[in-house]
């Protein structure tokens, strides 16, 4: 009788001890705790566990898009973006599937700004995010750290030395250092693109798809103006609110892709790195 009890109880410790290691592989692509919310269960139905990645094929893809959440930080917000996602059809309650809803602000997490963000005739026009280019949203793409002191200003743009032809760049601040998305209070104290760094771009380099590692390309102090030097022209996009801890400065493929909401200045968008 004895023996009979212990063998689902030695099966049982296997199966935790299998998954305790697959997190702790999991956490060698090092990613904030916080962020593991579901991993290291224990349960007896294992194979009913879902594998969430941040890195696939063995280090050749990243998604360096944030998973949405309630506690991931919102514009303007000391209490995160609160609830986005609703089950109004439940299995549960009888219903022969599960469907969920979702509203959120197009601003959220990993987005994208159209040009009709800060340019109301451009609004007017349609310039929504239907209308980006999905050839500068997708290609090659280089990752860089910026000076950790400092907003991206002229000098500090110059100092990076980016070559003419570069298209696509992402840049990762102390925004990343400090974890800021990971954080549910909005911090006005980000780094980002004050107006005469943005300009600097503009002026001397061919990037036109801008990424940046918290939810605005442009810093809080110069909010506005940073936005209307980058989205005058109607060819720069700007990607915001990118997760790119842990991944190694270079060259890689970006691919992003935003939903075509019709209408919307701004979309959540899906971004990977391809080795
Ligand atoms: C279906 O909805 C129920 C809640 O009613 C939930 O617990 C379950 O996980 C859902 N199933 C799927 C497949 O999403
Ligand atoms: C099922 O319906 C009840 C009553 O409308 C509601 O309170 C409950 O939240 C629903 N459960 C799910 C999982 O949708
Ligand atoms: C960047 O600018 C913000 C205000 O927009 C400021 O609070 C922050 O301290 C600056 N960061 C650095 C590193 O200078």
């Amino acid at each position: 009788m004895a023996t009979r009890t212990i063998a689902p109880l030695t099966l049982l410790i296997f199966l935790c001890t299998e998954s305790i290691t697959f997190s702790v592989v999991s956490l060698a692509y090092a990613y904030p705790p916080s962020y593991g919310d579901d991993s290291g269960s224990c349960s007896l139905r294992d194979d009913l566990v879902p594998v969430r990645r941040e890195v696939y094929d063995d280090g050749r893809i990243f998604d360096i898009s944030h998973r949405y959440r309630e506690e991931m930080p919102a514009w303007g917000s000391s209490d995160g973006l609160g609830q986005f996602l609703w089950l109004p059809k439940s299995m549960k309650n009888g219903s022969l599937a599960n469907n969920s809803e979702m509203k959120l602000p197009t601003h959220t997490g990993t987005h994208v700004d159209a040009p009709g963000h800060v340019y109301d005739h451009y609004f007017d026009a349609g310039f929504d995010v239907d209308t980006l280019d999905l050839a500068v949203l997708n290609g090659p793409a280089l990752l860089v750290d910026v000076p950790r002191d400092k907003n991206i200003t002229a000098e500090v743009m110059k100092s990076l030395n980016i070559p003419r032809g570069v298209r696509r760049v992402l840049f990762r601040t102390l925004n990343t250092d400090r974890g800021l998305m990971w954080k549910k209070e909005f911090d006005t104290s980000y780094v980002g693109f004050m107006k005469d760094g943005a300009k600097w771009l503009v002026e001397n380099t061919d990037i036109k798809l801008v990424g940046v590692d918290y939810l605005s390309a442009a810093a809080y102090d110069d909010l506005i103006p940073s936005h209307l030097v980058f989205l005058e022209s109607r060819e720069i996009i700007l990607v915001e609110g990118l997760k790119l801890d842990g991944i190694q400065p270079g060259i890689y493929s970006v691919h992003c892709l935003p939903l075509r909401l019709r209408g919307a200045e701004g979309s959540p968008i899906r971004c990977i790195l391809i080795k």
